[in-house]
């Protein structure tokens, strides 16, 4: 452990524990980490919201969104239930922070904890956040002590909300405090792109604008947004993945190799490429809404009672980018994001040049593709000979897959686990510092107040369960992506041609 690590008795404390997120993503995270001796056993874990449940309560609604496959899983799941217990109180009103606060200090001296730590985790919306923040630091906060909050998404609607909430929180918690969340930081891929990136000469030789032509960043999910059109409505595909997880992943594909693996070296650089990036073009965008499906099957958006029948709310997204700097000038990058598509996927292919076609017949372009979500994988798409007698090119790849090559006793985190252990070692690397943040919304505001005047077209509908918008191959075509005449790579078992003709 670190000599920033929390050690043995730390209260974690989860506000909103009988909220969506706590159930399916906090309290399953804390159970990762506890079946896996990634936190001590020896942790108090308190709920706090509202709802007026128990502790028995809490403990059986946690219980259904744990993943209890597996002996050592079904083992230990009763001991970390024990570890729970549940507070009920408002969030504007002294009395239940009173209570939490009688709760520690019971758990920190039956410990003889002289220095109190504390990891609080906010997993609670907008409205409440402010206030909840500020009787953390007028009951809880320990005089002495160790103190941590996670912080969740959305950080603002836009600059001037996101600077009002900076400018709210500052007097609270010290940035050393703050841990705001970006869960995409803490998947496996995301968290491998400084290796592959840095690691690998065979890579950084070329990771610039002589060698790469264009890259894209997509994500797709093949669900719409039921369940949460209403919140949804109010922000929109760019907002929920784009300005956050999307900018985060290009913004670790295009920083410059930092001095260390150290947290704020790392973000230094992140912060320093985002300030390259050419300001967004609002009239280089595609947009869409998701109708029927084609066979009539499944709700086009608006279907969705809580969404206002006139929105032009988008729920897919397609943006080019541009970096000005020496390294990047003149590489368009790609972010696509969209829900009700033909397939859950979240992946980064970066295309080279052509090679000069000479001496070749055909001959492609080679793509490193960084497949983040589901079944991490690293492949190249790369020309060679086919075998034998033949002289002829043909593409084929150079293939890892997590799943051939490393075998299932690895224990993989989940984004939530590792963020947060991180927190816990206290390693800010894998979260979002309040300058980074500050450049995001410079970049995206003035783009959104674009999308969300009269002046914007409307959003293109596209089908639920397609592709996306009729027009995103022609606007991956326009921004620098040539589509291979080979058709879509399906990794075939090559055979020799049959007819032995070649
Ligand atoms: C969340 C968005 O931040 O990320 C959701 O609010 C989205 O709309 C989710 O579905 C995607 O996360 P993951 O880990 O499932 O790819």
């Amino acid at each position: 452990m670190s000599a920033d690590s929390f050690g043995e008795h730390v209260s974690i404390v989860v506000f909103g524990a009988s909220g969506d997120l706590a159930k399916k993503k906090t309290f399953p995270a804390l159970f990762g980490l506890y079946r896996e001796n990634q936190l001590p056993h020896t942790v108090n874990i308190i709920g706090y919201a509202r709802s007026g449940l128990t502790t028995e309560e809490l403990r059986e609604r946690v219980k259904e969104h744990l993943k209890l496959h597996d002996e050592k899983a079904k083992s230990k799941v009763d001991g970390f239930l024990l570890l729970i217990s549940y507070i009920s109180g408002p969030y504007d009103k002294p009395e239940g922070f009173e209570k939490l606060e009688n709760a520690i200090q019971e758990y920190d001296t039956k410990n003889k904890v002289t220095k109190s730590e504390r990891l609080f985790y906010l997993a609670l919306p907008p409205s409440v956040f402010t206030t909840v923040a500020s009787h953390i630091k007028q009951f809880v906060y320990p005089e002495g002590g160790r103190v941590r909050v996670i912080v969740e998404k959305p950080f603002g609607h836009d600059l001037e909300s996101s600077r009002q909430l900076q400018k709210d929180l500052s007097p609270l918690f010290t940035e050393e405090e703050l841990y705001r969340i970006d869960h995409y930081l803490g998947k496996e891929m995301v968290k491998n792109l400084l290796v592959l990136r840095f690691g690998n000469e065979l890579w950084s030789g070329v990771w610039n604008n002589r060698h790469i032509s264009s890259v894209q960043i997509s994500f797709k999910e093949a669900f719409g947004t039921e369940g949460r059109g209403g919140y949804f409505d109010l922000i929109g595909i760019i907002r929920d993945v784009m300005q956050n997880h999307l900018l985060q992943v290009l913004t670790l594909l295009t920083m410059e190799r930092p001095v260390s693996f150290d947290p704020e070296a790392v973000r230094d650089e992140k912060v320093k490429v985002l300030k390259a990036f050419d300001s967004f073009n609002p009239n280089d965008i595609l947009l869409g809404q998701y109708g029927k499906s084609e066979d009539g099957s499944k709700p086009s958006y608006l279907d969705d009672d809580t969404v206002n029948k006139e929105s032009r709310c988008s729920t897919y997204a397609a943006l080019a980018v541009n970096i000005h700097n020496e390294r990047w000038d003149g590489v368009p990058f790609v972010l696509r994001a969209g829900k009700a598509l033909d397939e859950s996927k979240v992946e980064i292919r970066i295309q080279f040049k052509q090679v000069a076609k000479g001496i070749f017949q055909e001959i492609h372009r080679n793509e490193l593709v960084i497949r983040i979500q589901p079944n991490e994988a690293v492949y190249t798409k790369i020309n060679s000979k086919i075998p034998g007698i033949s002289t002829q090119t043909s593409l084929t790849d150079l293939d890892l897959t997590y799943s051939t090559r490393y075998s299932d006793d690895f224990w993989i985190p989940e984004a939530y686990e590792a963020l947060i252990r991180d927190c816990y070692l206290g390693n800010h690397a894998n979260f979002v510092r309040d300058d980074e943040l500050d450049v995001s919304w410079k970049l995206f505001t003035p783009l959104l107040e674009y999308i969300e005047s009269d002046k914007a077209p409307k959003p293109e509908i596209y089908p639920y369960g397609s592709k996306g918008p009729k027009n995103l191959r022609k606007f991956l075509t326009d921004h620098g992506y040539v589509f291979s005449e080979a058709g879509s790579y399906q990794w075939p078992l090559t055979r020799p041609n049959v007819k032995g003709k070649i």
